[in-house]
């Protein structure tokens, strides 16, 4: 068998760069939900590897749960969206941060923010490793932002670009 080739990317944010940016994300969020019982939600799949290291990193006690939805095909949002796994918690009176891999348009997260909203949780904000605000289409409220990029399609780091490149440890732009 011949071992699929490895690719070069052009590098955005380098290993130290993610794992500084991974630290500096939990000290903030450790510092505003110190007493408080939280439960990190992942959007799956893109955030699985960001939300692993941010749970170690806070270092404090945390409940996850997971819930996959999609508004993309390809490398473009359709706009709907299509709920693939809801979550096996109840959000309801619960503090609830929502992990995000990356923002583009807004929309896929501004309509899952919706509809947890309906179930009346204590609390109910946002967490994501990267923004990419030129791109906004959606008004939706984000407390922590890792880093801000550029309008550039990027991968790696759970990141996919049709389910491929999520294994790299570093993020990356095939542009
Ligand atoms: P939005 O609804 O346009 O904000 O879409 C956000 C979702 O689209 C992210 O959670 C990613 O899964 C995906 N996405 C947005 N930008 C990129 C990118 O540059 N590379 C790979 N996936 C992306
Ligand atoms: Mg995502």
């Amino acid at each position: 068998m011949i071992a699929a080739m490895k690719p070069e990317l052009r590098p955005v944010l380098t290993e130290d760069d993610l794992r500084r940016t991974v630290t500096d994300l939990a000290e903030r969020i450790r510092a505003d939900y110190a007493d408080t019982d939280l439960l990190l939600i992942g959007l799956l799949k893109g955030s699985f590897v960001f939300m692993s290291d941010l749970m170690r990193a806070l270092d404090m006690p945390v409940e996850v749960d997971f819930m996959s939805a999609t508004s993309y095909v390809g490398r473009e949002s359709s706009g709907e969206l299509v709920i693939l796994k809801g979550l096996n918690e109840s959000v309801h009176q619960r503090h609830v941060l929502i992990v995000e891999d990356i923002i583009d348009t807004g929309l896929t997260l501004s309509r899952i923010r919706e509809r947890l909203l309906l179930e009346g949780p204590a609390s109910l904000e946002i967490v994501t490793l990267i923004d990419k605000p030129a791109r906004r289409q959606a008004d939706v409220p984000v407390k922590y932002v890792g880093r801000e990029i550029p309008d550039l399609f990027i991968v790696g780091y759970g990141i996919d670009f049709d389910q491929k490149y999520r294994w790299l440890p570093y993020i990356g732009t095939i542009d």
